[in-house]
């Protein structure tokens, strides 16, 4: 259970590359595996979640090889029975989109993870998988998942939640399915990196109107991918250089796909500085180089159709908001109830935690700005408030010593590292 301490040591400056994108990551192994030939990923994200992705796909028979190129060999759609136990670990991406490819392979598996995913609701797709038609079970709503998949047939699907591991789940299902049609439909646009990824690998998939529509039976083509930055890790530079006055940082071919970029609308609200430079495009997603000042923030609404493009961001953007003057309100995120931890009960407990002034809402908080006095913070095992309570520390009046980030290597085990690296120019 290891620890990470940090405290206001000056500004962060220099250029840094970020981690590659982690759900890129994810869709680039699992969709190269399913597909029909063989495929480089450049710039994949090497950590813990993206591992255990890896690991579920060779123990279904696919070849993967690591590198500074990653080889994936694909399956042409066939995967082989697994024999073990298929350990998610940490990644609920990785069990929900399993779930969904399982449905479409006509044999018995069994999806586990480690004690935070054995917490994590499942419903979500093990229901609309059964509508489908694959035989599945869960332990009360959660892991372990057992999907006997097979004979699968593809239909319409309103899902209540903006989720993109739900759609990404029910759309590699349909790729499985004997007949069909998907036809699926969410309250808010999720992030559409497997929209893009699979039309690229040459599978019909697209939006009509707010309708994604997949028919059923078909098989990827292997493509290469170069995987951009991740903007979610991101988060956590853009915020540290915004709170530590004099910084000044670029932050290098960072992913800025319009389902992701919440983050930077938000910031940008609160009176962040930040300059998108030398706009570009990797493999199908837009890339770009961001630049970010150190400026004195106010206080924001977040909320509506806005929370899907930054959920993972909500607990950096609530240590930005603890730094900006005025009241910042956060709703319609209840959503942060289910991942890797509580998120919000693990935010207002940090925050107050370090002298913040905030109340817990049903599906948000309302953060009084001011002062952050530093303290000891339990990330409760949860990588993001881990690094979003390490980023606080450098513009607290005292010392920050932040508990339980040990799963910080899930996502980005580099990230104090880099921290250090901001901070010493
Ligand atoms: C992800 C989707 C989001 C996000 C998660 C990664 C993905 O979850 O929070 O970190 O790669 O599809 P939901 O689908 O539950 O919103």
């Amino acid at each position: 259970m290891s620890h990470i301490e940090t405290r206001a040591e000056g500004p962060l400056t220099g250029r840094l590359e970020m981690p590659g994108d982690k759900s890129v990551s994810h869709r680039a192994l699992i969709f190269n595996a399913l597909a029909r030939g063989e495929a480089r990923i450049e710039g994949l994200l090497e950590a813990r979640d993206v591992e255990a992705t890896a690991d579920c796909l060779r123990a279904l028979g696919a070849t993967i090889e690591s590198g500074a190129c990653w080889r994936v060999v694909g399956m042409a759609g066939s995967f082989c029975p697994p024999g073990r136990v298929l350990d998610c670990g940490n990644s609920g991406t990785t069990m929900r989109l399993l779930a969904g490819m399982l449905a479409g392979q006509p044999f018995p598996s069994v999806l586990d993870g480690d004690v935070h995913l054995r917490e994590r609701p499942m419903a979500r797709v093990a229901d609309p998988l059964g509508t489908m038609g694959a035989r599945i079970s869960t332990r009360e709503g959660r892991p372990p998942i057992s999907v006997h998949g097979g004979g699968v047939v593809a239909g319409a699907f309103d899902s209540a939640i903006a989720s993109a591991q739900v759609k990404s789940a029910l759309v590699l299902a349909t790729l499985g399915a004997g007949k069909g049609t998907l036809r699926f439909t969410e309250p808010h646009r999720s992030r559409d990196h497997t929209e893009r990824m699979l039309g690229a690998m040459g599978v019909e998939i697209g939006w009509q109107g707010n309708v994604l529509v997949v028919p059923a039976g078909q098989v990827p083509t292997a493509t290469d991918v170069v995987v951009p930055g991740d903007i979610s890790a991101a988060a956590f530079f853009l915020v540290a250089a915004s709170i530590v006055p004099g910084s000044d940082l670029v932050l290098q071919g960072v992913g800025v796909n319009p389902t992701r970029t919440g983050v930077l609308v938000a910031l940008e609200a609160m009176g962040a500085q930040i300059e998108p430079l030398n706009r570009r495009e990797a493999s199908g997603e837009p890339v770009a180089d961001l630049r970010i000042r150190a400026t004195s923030l106010r206080g924001a609404r977040i909320e509506g159709a806005l929370v899907p493009r930054l959920i993972d961001e909500i607990p950096v953007l609530a240590v930005a908001a603890a730094c900006a003057e005025g009241e910042t309100i956060i709703a319609d995120a209840r959503e942060l109830r289910v991942k890797e931890s509580d998120r919000i009960a693990a935010t207002v407990a940090g925050l107050r935690a370090m002298g913040v002034q905030v109340q817990e809402t049903p599906d948000g908080m309302r953060i009084q700005g001011g002062n952050l006095t530093g303290g000891v913070v339990d990330a409760r095992g949860d990588h993001r408030i881990a690094m979003a309570f390490a980023v606080a520390g450098c513009a607290a009046t005292g010392e920050t010593l932040v508990r339980d980030a040990a799963n910080v290597a899930t996502s980005f085990p580099l990230f104090e590292q880099t921290l250090r690296e901001a901070l010493h120019g």
